[in-house]
């Protein structure tokens, strides 16, 4: 069963071997001590994996990776099989994230793809949704979301042994210091959750799913989405980068879910 709340560090490009094993010492440190709930991943790049799971060590920290391949072995210049992935240590992986989505050609069907070699491999799959600055002006934010949850999950089974989380991501947002307003992902989050309830059982989604929220996620404004029903969590990237900074947004929402439990 999922422990939320997640807490999900994508640290994108930004650090190599050396930055991020210092902000996971940092990071590991900050949380001697602190009385928090759920679960917390490390998305660092793929030289980094090991790396930092060997600086975890024993903690209760997870590993993610940021992408995998859609194939498993082989003649495959530059990918990356997500049984390597497994090997470094990890057991999340983002998928579908807008940047690889606008810089990269990701598609439905490449997504979709990815999903179920990471589920193959037993790995939990961080599915990336969400819509453009555009598509939310033509109103047609709630049908592209739908359409991107069912097109990832298209024969994707979900079940205790494999899990998803999908993340909610305004891609207008992203990156930009200005999160959209809490009942609005609420809102959104609903919708999604509508749709995994339309394709899995409702027991399968209240234990083997979880929907997080990302897009200029702080540490100011962090609290007032922990207040929302449907937000089970966090996918965070320029707040993550530095330890400090990150450790106060674990401290509030691990605080905010003591507090409702
Ligand atoms: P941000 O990035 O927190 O910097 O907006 C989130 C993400 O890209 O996953």
């Amino acid at each position: 069963m999922f422990k939320a709340p997640f807490l999900v560090a994508n640290w994108k490009m930004n650090y190599g071997i050396k930055q991020a094993v210092q902000v996971t010492a940092d990071i590991v440190v900050g949380l001697r001590g602190m009385r928090r709930k759920g679960q917390l991943v490390l998305c660092p790049s793929y030289p980094a994996l090991l790396s930092v799971k060997q600086t975890i060590g024993d903690e209760s920290i997870s590993l993610g990776a940021q992408d995998l391949s859609g194939q498993d072995r082989g003649a495959f210049t530059g990918e990356v099989a997500p049984w390597m992935i497994k090997e470094a240590g990890a057991e999340y992986v983002i998928i579908g994230h807008s940047e690889r989505k606008k810089y990269f050609s990701e598609t439905n069907e490449s997504i979709n793809n990815k999903v179920k070699n990471a589920l193959k491999e037993g790995l939990t799959p961080i599915i990336c949704v969400g819509e453009t600055f555009e598509e939310r002006q033509e109103n047609q934010k709630d049908h592209v979301v739908l359409r991107q949850v069912q097109n990832a999950l298209d024969g994707v089974k979900v079940s205790p042994i494999n899990p998803i989380i999908i993340a909610y991501e305004p891609v207008w947002v992203i990156g930009t210091g200005q999160a959209i307003e809490p009942s609005d992902a609420e809102y959104m989050h609903t919708l999604i959750r509508q749709v995994l309830i339309d394709l899995y059982p409702l027991v399968v989604v209240d234990h083997h799913t979880a929907i997080l929220y990302g897009g200029s996620v702080d540490e100011n404004n962090v609290d007032e989405f922990c207040d929302k029903e449907h937000i089970q969590g966090f996918l965070v990237g320029s707040a993550s980068l530095h330890s400090q900074q990150f450790l106060k947004i674990i401290e509030k929402v691990c605080k905010e879910s003591s507090a409702q439990s």
